[in-house]
């Protein structure tokens, strides 16, 4: 095996440097005020295993109010989780606060969905990409600000500018800028192209990819939008009310979706081969509240395979065909999904 071979193995192998690890991470937000209610909670987050090598983009996908983003923002510390471990380039961080957090904050930063709310209307771009550095007790060079702008396609005529004189695309750059300024190894996108136009989303992605092969980033791309997630993402990790019931190597998962959730997620997207498409699953009903969720998978009550078993305990995530596609259902679908002719 050449050397080069070698280094991209194990930049993504199993013996890559785990950057992040969330084990039985549960985020519950009490609901306080609400009458005959007292010991009720939104169980957002509900139980999640996860781990971010480097070198990886990690995929996360799920329908809304699945607990994407409050697991974004456990990961990041952001949001101190109820119970369960943080665990960032090998320290446990779960209870780890304020100036202590810097060192963290160096390693693993958020990029969020909404630009426009996301940066200081009353801040121009020079200040704002100055506050991460600042935040970690160093004071930047003028040429460090134009770097970072370089980067994301800017240039050092935007560091006198203000967020409403540049457009979405421009403002999630200069949002990505500012995620990159303490150099981490991490970035969580929490649906970083969501708030786009759908012309503009392609060049972000692509803006993404490049800066993961030049700089060596890791992502975790929050997502409901599944085709979105295809182009750039190597694992795939679904949600579903605060649990994650499928992950594995993206290509895998895609293929041969093994929990039905997934397969009826990825019945819906359109795929590559045009004479092709996959038979679509409708889900019925609605997500039950993640405040009183289903005894037993916390998907049965939407299953087209359900069977009495599955209201007992919650299926935990297993292997399917060996290696490490895992998924936690009780009869998971072992076969690709069936395509019909598409009809002209
Ligand atoms: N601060 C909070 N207090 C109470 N409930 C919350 C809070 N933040 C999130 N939730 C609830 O937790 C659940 C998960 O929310 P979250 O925002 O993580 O979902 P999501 O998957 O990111 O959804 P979307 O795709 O719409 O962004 C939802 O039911 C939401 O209403
Ligand atoms: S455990 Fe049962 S209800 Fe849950 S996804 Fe599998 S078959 Fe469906
Ligand atoms: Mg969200």
């Amino acid at each position: 095996m050449s050397t080069i071979e070698q280094s991209t193995k194990d930049a993504i192998g199993q013996d890559a440097e785990e950057l992040l690890r969330l084990d039985g991470v549960k985020k519950y937000f009490g609901l306080r005020g609400v009458p005959f209610r007292k010991a009720a909670a939104v169980k957002a987050v509900d139980g999640v295993d996860l781990v971010v090598r480097r070198g990886e983009t990690v995929g996360l996908v799920g329908e809304s109010g699945s607990g994407k983003s409050t697991l974004a923002r456990l990961a990041t510390r952001l949001l101190d989780p109820t119970e369960g471990r943080v665990t960032i380039s090998g320290q446990d961080v779960t209870t780890v606060r304020g100036r202590r957090l810097r060192p963290v904050r160096r390693k693993i930063q958020m990029v969020f969905q909404d630009p426009q709310a996301s940066l200081n209307p009353r801040q121009s771009v020079g200040t704002i990409l100055t506050t991460p550095f600042r935040a970690q007790g160093i004071r930047p060079s003028r040429a460090q600000l134009i770097e970072l702008l370089h980067q994301v396609g800017l240039s050092e005529e935007h560091l006198e500018r203000y967020p409403h004189e540049f457009s979405g695309g421009q403002r999630q750059r200069i949002g990505i800028a500012r995620a990159l300024a303490v150099r981490p190894g991490l970035l969580i996108c929490d649906e970083p192209v969501s708030a786009l136009d759908v012309s503009v989303q392609a060049q972000v992605l692509n803006l993404l990819a490049d800066l993961r092969d030049e700089l060596g980033l890791s992502y975790v791309l929050v997502a409901h939008d599944l085709a979105v997630v295809r182009q750039v993402a190597d694992r795939l990790a679904v949600m579903y009310l605060g649990t994650i019931v499928e992950e594995g190597p993206a290509a895998e998962v895609y293929a041969a979706p093994a929990h039905p959730y997934t397969r009826a997620l990825l019945s819906a997207v359109p795929v590559p081969d045009p004479g092709a498409a996959r038979d679509r699953i409708v889900l019925t009903g609605d997500v039950p509240t993640p405040i009183d969720p289903p005894s037993g998978c916390p998907f049965r009550t939407r299953c087209y395979k359900v069977q009495d078993v599955c209201a007992t305990v919650r299926p935990v995530l297993e292997p399917v065909a060996g290696g490490d596609h895992r998924a936690a259902c009780y009869f998971p679908e072992l076969s690709s999904p069936p395509t019909s002719e598409r009809t002209p």
